[in-house]
């Protein structure tokens, strides 16, 4: 009798560590981030935290090089996004892509030995956009990256492939059930935090431009133009990304949400607005930099569908809030702040400024919006979500 009992006990607390050890260790910290009793709160697991940071520290700056002297266009002769630096800046520039993306294979990973002038290999073509992605990035998107900017290394991190880049996946349309389209569902994928959710939002969401919507404004609606498509279908997309946006960022849902309403912008932190900015750039970024590079790109560097390597919010954050936990790197970098020559004060438009010059659509009620929250308007200035919601769900197709 006894013995069955330990026997069991042991059997017990076999099973117990067993489910203990997919858990994480206590001690848990809790940060408050919202009013007392709203649930406004991110947990912390410091062990987790000190490896998360060893792996988002951003190297040293090399020292300034001086601006004087002959110009790199005057003295190279295939120079065109540099051309306006000195030339001992133009090395520096040239000694720190190196480090950033290719530090184990050198100057030759995009560059002819031969002859640094050639444009032969596909890498140095696609730096010279990216040299021009980057400088867009901290130019036009600081309603997203502000003062804090991006280098080569926010992405690449001394990896000439980012660690988190996407493809659209293949097409897996069912488990292997005899009926049903499941949407990509139940097809455990780490773009959606291996949930079982639909495994392709970021076709839908930093690609196309899907409403992000879960809260239908009409009731019952379901045929022609005024089918609602705040489904069921949408709603699990939308879920997705959101599992997507958490994980990329090492946060919990309320870093942008108040749980009272998902929806409202009102209630929710400027962090949401953040985010909001941060959907509308890595859509603008991969539909205008990285698609257009697609043919520039050698196959083996393609996905199952033809497409090249995409951005999306893991691909700079990487699992920090904020990637390399806020590092200024850029601005020790002038060539990297906006398209050449560039001086200190006009690289600072203000956020609102930024945001049409991206191009937003001035009808989306929401964006003005995120806007106003972003440069920290009180609440009261942000207009119902509802009239964008309107809006946003007249443009649907289908999912
Ligand atoms: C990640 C790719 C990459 C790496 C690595 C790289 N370069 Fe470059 N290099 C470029 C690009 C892109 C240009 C053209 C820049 C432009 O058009 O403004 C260029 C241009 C040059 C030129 C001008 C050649 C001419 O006459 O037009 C020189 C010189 C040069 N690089 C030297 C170097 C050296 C030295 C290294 C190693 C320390 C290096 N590069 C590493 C991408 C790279
Ligand atoms: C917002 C993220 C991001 C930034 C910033 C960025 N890149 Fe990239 N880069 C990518 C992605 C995504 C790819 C596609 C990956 C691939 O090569 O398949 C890529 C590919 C490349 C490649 C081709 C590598 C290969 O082997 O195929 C080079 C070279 C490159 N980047 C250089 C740069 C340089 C230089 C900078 C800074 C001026 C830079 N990148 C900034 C995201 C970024
Ligand atoms: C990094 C910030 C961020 C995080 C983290 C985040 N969200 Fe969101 N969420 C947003 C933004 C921004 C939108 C609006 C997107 C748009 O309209 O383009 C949104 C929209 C939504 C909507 C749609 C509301 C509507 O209008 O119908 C729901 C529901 C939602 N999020 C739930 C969640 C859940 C659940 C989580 C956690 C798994 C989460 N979010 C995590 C920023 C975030
Ligand atoms: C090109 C790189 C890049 C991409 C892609 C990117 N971010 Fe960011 N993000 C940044 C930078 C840089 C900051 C820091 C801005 C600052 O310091 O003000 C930031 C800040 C944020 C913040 C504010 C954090 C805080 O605590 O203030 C949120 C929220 C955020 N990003 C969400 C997202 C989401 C969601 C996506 C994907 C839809 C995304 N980001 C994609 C570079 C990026």
């Amino acid at each position: 009798m006894m013995r069955g009992f330990r026997f069991r006990s042991l059997i017990l607390s076999v099973a117990a560590l067993a489910v203990l050890a997919g858990c994480e260790r206590p001690p848990i910290e809790s940060v408050q981030s919202g009013y007392r009793g709203t649930g406004m709160q991110q947990l912390y697991n410091q062990r987790l935290l000190v490896t998360q940071a060893s792996l988002n520290t951003a190297p040293e700056p090399a020292a300034a090089a001086s601006a004087d002297g002959p110009k790199a266009k005057d003295v190279y002769q295939n120079v065109k996004v540099l051309g306006e630096l000195s030339v001992g800046e133009f090395a520096r520039n040239m000694v720190a892509i190196t480090q950033w993306v290719a530090p184990n294979e050198g100057c030759t990973y995009c560059h002819n030995a031969a002859n640094f002038a050639d444009d032969s290999k596909y890498t140095k073509v696609v730096a010279r956009r990216m040299l021009q992605m980057t400088q867009h990035v901290n130019a036009e998107w600081k309603s997203h990256v502000g003062a804090t900017g991006v280098t080569c290394y926010t992405c690449h991190r001394g990896n000439p492939v980012p660690n988190q880049v996407w493809f659209a996946p293949a097409d897996k349309r069912s488990t292997g059930a005899l009926l049903g389209d499941l949407e990509g569902q139940n097809q455990p994928a780490a773009s959606v935090a291996y949930s079982s959710l639909p495994y392709d939002p970021l076709s839908h969401y930093l690609q196309d431009a899907k409403p992000i919507r879960v809260n239908g404004n009409e009731a019952l609606a379901m045929t022609g133009a005024a089918a609602n498509r705040n489904s069921t279908k949408q709603a699990e997309f939308t879920y997705g990304l959101m599992m997507h946006m958490s994980q990329s960022l090492g946060v919990n849902c309320t870093y942008c949400h108040n749980t009272q309403s998902f929806q409202s912008w009102d209630v929710s932190p400027p962090t949401r607005a953040t985010a909001w900015y941060g959907i509308r750039m890595a859509r603008d970024l991969n539909n205008d930099y990285m698609t257009p590079l697609t043919a520039t790109f050698p196959a083996h560097r393609l996905g199952p569908k033809g497409d090249v390597a995409k951005v999306a919010c893991g691909t700079c954050h990487q699992g920090a809030f904020k990637p390399l936990y806020g590092a200024e790197m850029a601005k020790h970098h002038r060539e990297l702040l906006g398209p050449l020559p560039v001086t200190v004060a006009a690289a600072a438009p203000s956020a609102t400024a930024s945001a049409t010059a991206a191009g937003m659509p001035a009808s989306d009620a929401s964006a003005t919006g995120a806007a106003a929250s972003a440069a920290g308007a009180p609440a009261a200035a942000t207009p119902a979500a509802g009239a964008g919601t309107a809006t946003d769900n007249k443009m649907v197709g289908t999912n």
